[in-house]
């Protein structure tokens, strides 16, 4: 949720401020904005919407030695030039991401002693504090100080000032922030994910909390000495889209790919095994408890179902918003799983803190290696989905769920509540998960022909019953997410108690219908919606005479099987809809990849 990038060194400032918020666009894309210092000259641009307006408007190609730049996210004041970073006072500008909590009462103290505020972002607060602190004693890194000891909330922050214009002033509390030795003598990057670095950079540190310091063309001074350096990744194959017309798509169609990834040293021949974390992280356990939000979330209901029917283990799943303020009862017999994407989400984050702190045992399932997440949890399982960047979540998603699988099936291995029958039963279906998951032409197509007419009516309803509820709420998200129509997940069987009096033929009910789960039970809930009138579109590999349209799924012996295949199915209808609809599939309107904010 918003980037941040900076830089210091002797190439082209602008072309490398640009260059990482591209990588970093899809954290946030109200609006953009570089400064650039040189000594007594600041040069400042900033521009409404997607980066290529700030592309647009940057037309200097003078040579500044340094500069810092940030892509937003709206969270104070709407998405408008004046309140695009960076924020500037008299003499010193700033980027920022996060939210500072206690602003309102910060900016009422400035402005009472003569400081004047332009925007109406929680970030201007920093830089009017800190020239606040310099003009009664002129000492920037005392100021800098000063200033982060008075900021409640969550923020990484960079600063220049023309009172000290050789250096970058950095500091990470709550949001991520990296800083990279360049490759050059004298290079110094900023970032806050790793993407914008690579290729430019060998050597970073992922800035704990509460760490910060000053950086300048002769090196990085840290505030203290909490710092470990790590190496990069270096390839940036996954920038590219591959001749598919949007990241989304090609995401899709990696799946088949990126979950043989997730499976590869873990799913033995009759057997599953993570070196990741060690039996005894579950040993005594009693119970688990995951928390999550949006897709992962999806992921985490899906798991619950799976761990209790096979490792017969009691499992709760919380939005980890919700989670964090209701003063939960934590079992120290509790395994805590967060499941994320990212690693940053804020909410997610916090929660993994509490149950840590209760003296849970912790346990992530993150795509990113190095994220907040995984350097708190004891134990880390990588989904090794390659990096997302489509904000609506596809292959994250069907990553998680395959972990997670292959993690009831390892525990109920290790509790002894499944027969050697039944695993080797379980681990041969999740070896056809690839298949499942390669696209037919066929159904494409069918999706892309549905497109034309699920485009109106007053709401859709995704319903479903067991894993195909889950699966339900994460096709009605997907939709909202980027076709912006109005669409709920529903467990098929509780339509009766309510939503159903919606229906009629301008309610659209896309119905999974599994052959191998409860298939009869879901079939008399779409009877009921059907006898209402409701338009029926039913996913399934059995037609079914009372659907308006139908989407065939083929035929396998496994439930699971056939939820990867709806899957597919269900995140080509709204892609697909998004694009007759003429949205952004890549960059849906308010929403972004990374929410770091609560
Ligand atoms: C944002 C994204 C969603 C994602 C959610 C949780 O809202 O737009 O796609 O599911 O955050 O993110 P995480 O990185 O924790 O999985």
């Amino acid at each position: 949720m918003c980037g941040i990038v900076g830089y210091i060194g002797n190439k082209n400032t602008q072309e490398i401020l640009l260059a990482g918020l591209k990588e970093l666009e899809y954290r946030g894309y109200d609006s953009a904005g570089i400064a650039l210092l040189d000594q007594n000259k600041i040069e400042v641009f900033k521009a409404l919407g997607k980066l290529h307006n700030l592309e647009e408007k940057v037309n200097t190609n003078k040579e500044y030695p340094l500069g810092i730049g940030h892509t937003r996210w709206a969270t104070h004041g709407k998405p408008t030039e004046l309140n695009a970073h960076p924020h500037m006072g008299e003499y010193s500008y700033v980027v920022h991401n996060g939210i500072i909590e206690n602003y309102k009462e910060l900016k009422e103290e400035l402005m009472k002693v003569g400081h004047k505020f332009v925007s109406q972002t929680d970030t201007e607060v920093i830089v009017h504090l800190f020239e606040f602190f310099y003009n009664k004693t002129p000492n920037s890194k005392e100021a800098f100080l000063n200033t982060i000891k008075k900021l409640e909330g969550a923020y990484s922050i960079l600063l220049i000032s023309k009172v000290d214009p050789d250096n970058i002033f950095f500091f990470k509390h709550g949001s991520p922030l990296i800083v990279a030795r360049g490759l050059e003598k004298g290079e110094v990057l900023f970032s806050s994910s790793d993407s914008p670095l690579i290729g430019l950079s060998n050597e970073v540190v992922y800035l704990e909390d509460g760490v910060g310091g000053i950086a300048n063309k002769d090196g990085i001074n840290f505030f203290n000495d909490n710092v470990t350096w790590a190496g990069l990744p270096t390839s940036k194959q996954f920038a590219q889209k591959d001749g598919f017309r949007f990241f989304m798509e090609k995401e899709i169609y990696e799946q088949s790919d990126v979950v043989t990834d997730s499976m590869i040293g873990r799913l033995g021949e009759n057997e599953i095994s993570f070196d990741e974390f060690p039996a005894s992280l579950i040993d005594g356990i009693e119970e688990i408890k995951i928390c999550a939000c949006g897709t992962s979330f999806h992921a985490g209901l899906t798991a619950s179902y799976l761990f209790e029917r096979l490792a017969r283990v009691r499992c709760s799943v919380e939005i980890a918003s919700e989670f964090r303020y209701k003063d939960p009862l934590l079992n120290k017999n509790t395994l805590f799983i967060v499941i994320s994407q990212s690693g940053e989400t804020a909410d997610t984050l916090e929660a993994l803190k509490m149950a840590k702190k209760a003296g849970l045992k912790t346990l992530v399932v993150c795509n990113v290696d190095n994220s907040s997440m995984t350097r708190v949890a004891d134990a880390t399982i990588l989904t090794r989905a390659g990096v997302e960047k489509g904000v609506a979540s596809t292959k994250a998603f069907s990553t998680q769920t395959v972990v997670l699988w292959m993690m009831g099936l390892y525990f109920a291995n290790h509790k002894n509540t499944i027969t050697k029958e039944k695993l080797e039963e379980e681990i041969k279906a999740l070896r056809e998960v690839p298949q499942a998951l390669i696209i037919q032409d066929e159904m494409h197509e069918k999706t892309k022909r549905l497109s034309k007419r699920y485009l109106h009516g007053h709401g859709f309803f995704f319903i479903g019953r067991d894993v195909f509820f889950p699966l339900a709420l994460e096709g009605a998200l997907k939709l909202k997410e980027i076709s912006y129509l109005h669409a709920e997940g529903y467990p098929a069987g509780e339509m009766k108690h309510g939503p159903i009096a919606l229906a009629d033929p301008e309610l659209f009910t896309i119905a999974l219908m599994p052959q191998n789960l409860l298939y009869d039970k879901i079939k008399s809930n779409v009877e009921e919606l059907s006898a209402r009138d409701s338009t029926i579109c039913s996913i399934s590999p059995l037609e079914f005479d009372l659907s308006d349209d139908f989407i065939r799924t083929k035929k396998t012996n496994h439930y699971m099987l056939e939820f990867f295949e709806m899957l597919v199915a269900l995140q080509l209808l709204s892609m697909e809809i998004s694009v007759r609809l003429g949205n952004d599939v890549d960059m849906p309107r308010n929403l972004a990849k990374s929410v770091t904010v609560e």
